[in-house]
């Protein structure tokens, strides 16, 4: 089922969009093999979700997920987690310990903000990476390792690599394969699910009103999903009403629906739209951003919605690529016209 949420590890993931389900496809691939694999994206896009995802699909399930977060790893400590040592190897240390490659044997481990790394270390995790036999600190006995290795960034390590901040050597052991997380704007049929598992979570049976779906789904989301999850608990908590509506939300999204650079030509080309019985569009009218609210574009957003999908003979999908909406605002506003007596029983319900 496409619509309800998976779950890596623990962490349930809404996998909407073509973007989304087309990522998901190569990750599941990617999973069979163990090449190390460097996630990039967004901060707050779903990298660790992805990180997680390498690990589920593997032959390495069962085995250990080890998480290892590279920008708060402290200088003086990287060795003693990365390799462990022996008992007596240094002042404090009364028993031994495995280091974190050791305790991953078999499994997979996830370097986390691999780009954070400074120089001095990212030495001394190559050594380890390189695959070849190392002791534990003060140890005489040679440990190997089989693990799989994850990496994830924000930042550009091709850039870094470029400017000196990150070792060529140490990119391409890590960069074996790239995946990227699209930022949350270029997959907003995601929004509309993600806020509902969200609202499941944190919402009290709360819902957001079309409109405030509507001016999220416009909004550019530079926190990604975690500013939209951040978003969906504030409102929860502090709206009045069951409805959470546009007035509820951050007043930066507020203004960003407001202040939609292109509604004014969206209306136009909407009114054009209708007006020539829908001759001219073959791209898409932009209808999310037209809807300033108001009786009369409601009206006009129904006529058209439904000539769309009269001549899609009723195929969803067309019709909301047609008219520059989300798949998922079109079934919500197909369904709000049935339940206001406004049928849409002339459409048939294309094949999907
Ligand atoms: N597709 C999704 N479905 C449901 N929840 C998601 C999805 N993508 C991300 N999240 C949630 O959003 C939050 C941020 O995701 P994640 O930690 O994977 O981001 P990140 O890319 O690793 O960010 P950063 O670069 O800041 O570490 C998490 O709480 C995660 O569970
Ligand atoms: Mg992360």
């Amino acid at each position: 089922m496409i619509n309800s949420p998976q779950s890596f590890l623990g962490m349930p993931a809404v996998l909407c969009s073509r973007l989304m389900r087309d990522l998901y496809a190569k990750v599941e691939r990617i999973s069979r093999s163990s090449v190390a694999v460097l996630i990039c994206g967004e901060s707050g896009s779903g990298k660790e979700l992805v990180a997680r995802a390498i690990h589920h699909y593997s032959n390495r399930s069962t085995k250990a997920w080890i998480d290892l977060n590279c920008a708060a790893l402290p200088e003086q400590l990287v060795e003693s987690e990365l390799f462990g040592y022996e008992r007596g190897a240094f002042s404090g240390a009364d028993v031994g310990k495995p280091g974190l490659f050791e305790m991953a044997n078999g499994g997979t481990i996830f370097l986390d903000e691999i780009g954070d790394l400074d120089l001095r270390l990212q030495t001394k995790l190559l050594r380890v990476l390189d695959g070849v036999a190392y002791f534990r600190l003060g140890g005489t006995k040679k440990v190997e390792s089989d693990v799989r290795i994850v990496a994830a960034t924000n930042r550009n390590l091709e850039e870094l690599v470029r400017t000196g901040k990150f070792r060529p050597d140490l990119y391409h052991r890590l960069a074996q394969v790239c995946v990227t997380v699209p930022p949350l704007r270029e997959r907003i049929e995601d929004i509309g699910p993600i806020t509902t598992l969200f609202l499941s979570q944190h919402g009290d049976g709360r819902s957001f009103t079309l409109d405030a779906t509507q001016a999220m789904e416009a909004y550019s989301w530079p926190g990604n999903v975690r500013e939209l999850r951040n978003v969906v608990i504030q409102c929860a908590l502090l709206a009045n009403e069951e409805e959470i509506c546009t007035l509820d939300l951050p007043e930066s999204i507020q203004d960003a629906y407001a202040n939609l650079p292109h509604a004014e030509s969206d209306l136009k080309r909407l009114y054009a739209a209708v007006n020539d019985g829908l001759c001219e569009i073959k791209h898409g009218v932009g209808l999310s951003r037209s809807l300033q609210n108001g009786a009369m574009l409601h009206d006009m957003e129904k006529r058209l919605i439904l000539q769309v999908l009269q001549r899609t003979a009723g195929h969803q999908e067309r019709a909301a690529l047609l008219l520059g909406i989300s798949r998922s605002t079109l079934s919500r506003k197909l369904k709000q016209y049935d339940e206001s007596g406004h049928g849409v029983a002339m459409v048939a319900e294309g094949e999907e």
